[in-house]
């Protein structure tokens, strides 16, 4: 097999976006455009990437790291420039080349192979990869002669009338054989109504040349898309999420509305979890089998283990067992991690919490920086006292503790094993194992008062 090489255009300012962020960054699904194109190319197991920078070029170079070098391309001189930004790593090297425009989210490894097995067999030196719209306006168009033989692109905005009537586009996406590639970049000019060095050129002085040059149309449209603005942003998160949902239905996971149900594409789902409508799930949250996430919950790099119920609750950065139930209502942040068989009830907040097996923390709690032990049950609207407005500090609570409800715990505080913390008590101090600490104003009752107050009645 040649050896396969592969380009990534991503100097590009991306104006069309209006953005303080790159275009390529933008993300798809949680992850930046230029990644999803890196990720896809790298099924192919290209010998190297080399990636065209520009604007924001550390900022890509830090998302991309070691998957690709990179070369920059100083001024925005077009896509052939951009090209040519490459000559010095990839200039000598006989092969393949595939160029890739690092707005196009959506095209996948599978088509760029097929691209690739038809350029070997076409025995060409540049293929195409090409497909049908039916609004291809925006895009550079295919011009075959009445044989039906490619002739040349033409940008939207050098096209005459009859060739913008052509709906047969230029994806962005091309195979070249390396050498060939190289030499026909020299020869392209900026002669053109942006003025500005096009890579769909090559094409044409390649033609002119007498080699043989190829389009390859390929079937779903849907993986063409080039983001230039926010409104094909939008399209292109819908048709990804489309893809992504149907992956997890079809390997055994039910989504209750799929168009409403947005997960980010390096999720993982055990088989018959069932996710609600309006459930979000971010970054590299994994979630085991049979699990229920419903309401408008949110999971962010979140960990969970089997049968885990989470309803209308957010958790980030956390992990959580088997048999555990959050929410409603409630916030699992950074840094917690709950064992198998606790119950988080309603409108509680943990943060670098750690709370051992079964234990119970139901209604209305906060505990930050706290370490909870076994068969604890702390009651409604009790908070882990962790900040003095300068420091933060820890609660430790041993095993089969019960703290009443509305307590205070004043960091840092150690309630040992088998203690009672009375209802309404404001803990200072340590409390020793299977102590009851009480710490509230005695109860005095005055009787009569209430009818006094009443006077005159
Ligand atoms: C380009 C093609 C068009 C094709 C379309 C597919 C050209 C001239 N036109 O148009 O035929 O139908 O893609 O989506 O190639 N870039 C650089 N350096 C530059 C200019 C651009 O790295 O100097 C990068 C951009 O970051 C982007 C890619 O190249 O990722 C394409 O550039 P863009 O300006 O979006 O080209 P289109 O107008 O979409
Ligand atoms: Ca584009």
């Amino acid at each position: 097999m040649m050896n396969r090489y592969a380009i990534v255009l991503a100097a590009g300012q991306g104006t069309r976006m209006k953005s303080k962020l790159y275009k390529v960054l933008h993300p798809v699904c949680g992850k930046p455009m230029v990644e999803h194109v890196v990720d896809q190319i790298s099924q192919l197991q290209p010998e190297e990437i080399v990636t065209i920078v520009g604007h924001g070029a550390e900022a890509v170079q830090t998302h991309l790291k070691d998957r690709s070098t990179f070369a920059v391309q100083e001024e925005q001189l077009g896509t052939a420039h951009a090209v040519l930004q490459a000559k010095i790593a990839l200039g000598d090297k006989d092969g393949l080349t595939l160029v890739v425009c690092g707005d196009t989210p959506l095209i996948q490894g599978h088509t760029m192979e097929a691209l690739m097995k038809y350029h070997h067999e076409k025995r060409a030196k540049a293929t195409i990869l090409t497909t049908v719209l039916d609004n291809p306006t925006g895009y550079g168009r295919i011009i075959r002669d009445d044989l039906g033989i490619v002739e040349k692109i033409v940008e939207q905005k050098d096209a005459s009338e009859k060739e913008q009537r052509v709906n047969e586009i230029n994806t962005g996406t091309y195979c070249f054989d390396n050498l060939a590639l190289f030499e026909a970049l020299e020869k392209v000019s900026n002669e053109n109504a942006q003025g500005e060095y096009y890579l769909p050129d090559v094409i044409k002085i390649l033609k002119d040349e007498d080699e043989v040059v190829a389009a390859y149309r390929m079937e779903n449209a849907k993986e063409s898309l080039g983001v230039n603005d926010r409104v094909a942003l939008a399209e292109a998160q819908e048709i990804m999420r489309h893809r992504i949902n149907e992956k997890h239905m079809r390997n055994g996971v039910t989504l209750i509305d799929p168009a409403n149900t947005y997960i980010d594409v390096d999720v993982e789902i055990g088989q018959d979890t069932i996710i609600g409508p309006n459930v979000s799930i971010h970054g590299k949250t994994v979630i085991g089998d049979d699990c229920e996430i419903t309401g408008a919950s949110l999971l962010d790099n979140a960990i969970l283990g089997e049968r885990v119920k989470v309803r209308h609750s957010s958790i980030y950065d956390s992990k959580v067992g088997d048999d555990v139930q959050v929410g409603p209502y409630s916030h699992l942040r950074p840094e917690s991690e709950i064992s198998e068989g606790v119950k988080i009830g309603n409108f509680v907040e943990t943060k670098k919490a750690t709370i051992g097996k079964n234990s119970k923390i139901p209604h209305f709690i906060y505990m930050g920086d706290a370490e909870i032990g076994e068969n604890v049950n702390i009651g409604c609207g009790s908070i882990a006292v962790n900040y003095d407005g300068k420091n933060k500090a820890k609660t430790i609570i041993g095993d089969d503790v019960f703290i009443g409800c509305n307590s205070n715990l004043v960091a840092p505080v150690k309630i040992g094993d088998k203690a009672f913390v009375a209802a309404g008590s404001t803990i200072t101090k340590d409390v020793p194992e299977g102590a009851l600490a009480i710490s509230r104003v005695k109860q005095e009752n005055k009787e009569g008062y209430a009818k006094r107050l009443n006077f005159g009645k």
